[in-house]
């Protein structure tokens, strides 16, 4: 299939540790209980975990990680940029979350939100997933409830 001009200035590339200071930046100014620096390089490290950083013209504009669960693919963390976000990036990074799942063979994909964030429910809602169950109180920084959402291949 032909790649749209989005697609070319587009990259997807497994994360490094020389990213993580741009990817920790983007994590700070997305969420009021960022994960760590830490963390980042636990998910490098995490035999499980498939961290991937996405580049627009080849600068850092988002990321994706994805855990391997077994038979499903959890999606850990998808955040873009501020400055780049409602352009069709996080559409393209749960298109490739499919698309490996695919790949590696997996029933479904799944992934939790917080109740209030209606964009990202919205992004997933349009990409075919259903909430499936609430978590009350997951969030540990407000109490919110997480909703669980999943993808059936
Ligand atoms: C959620 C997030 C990843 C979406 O990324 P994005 O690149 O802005 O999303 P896209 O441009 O691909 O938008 C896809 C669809 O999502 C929905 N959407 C995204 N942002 C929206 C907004 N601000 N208001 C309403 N709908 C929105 C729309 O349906 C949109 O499709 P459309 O533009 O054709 O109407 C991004 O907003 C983000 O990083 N948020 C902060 C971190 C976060 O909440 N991550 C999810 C945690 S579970």
């Amino acid at each position: 299939m032909q790649k749209s001009d989005l697609e070319k200035r587009i990259k997807l590339i497994p994360l490094k540790n020389e990213h993580i200071d741009e990817v920790y930046e983007i994590e700070r100014l997305s969420y009021s209980n960022p994960w760590t620096k830490f963390g980042f390089y636990a998910e490098i490290r995490n035999p499980f975990s498939m961290p991937y950083v996405l580049t627009l013209d080849e600068k850092i504009a988002g990321y994706i990680v994805l855990w391997d669960y077994g038979e499903s693919l959890h999606i850990a963390n998808i955040t873009v940029h501020p400055d780049f976000r409602r352009m069709g990036l996080g559409r393209y990074m749960i298109r490739f979350a499919k698309e490996k799942a695919r790949e590696l063979g997996m029933k479904a994909i799944t992934l939790e939100v917080r109740k209030s964030n209606e964009s990202a429910r919205r992004l997933y809602e349009s990409e075919g997933f259903v909430a499936i169950g609430v978590i009350k109180g997951y969030y540990p920084d407000n109490h919110e409830d997480a909703v669980v959402y999943k993808y059936e291949m």
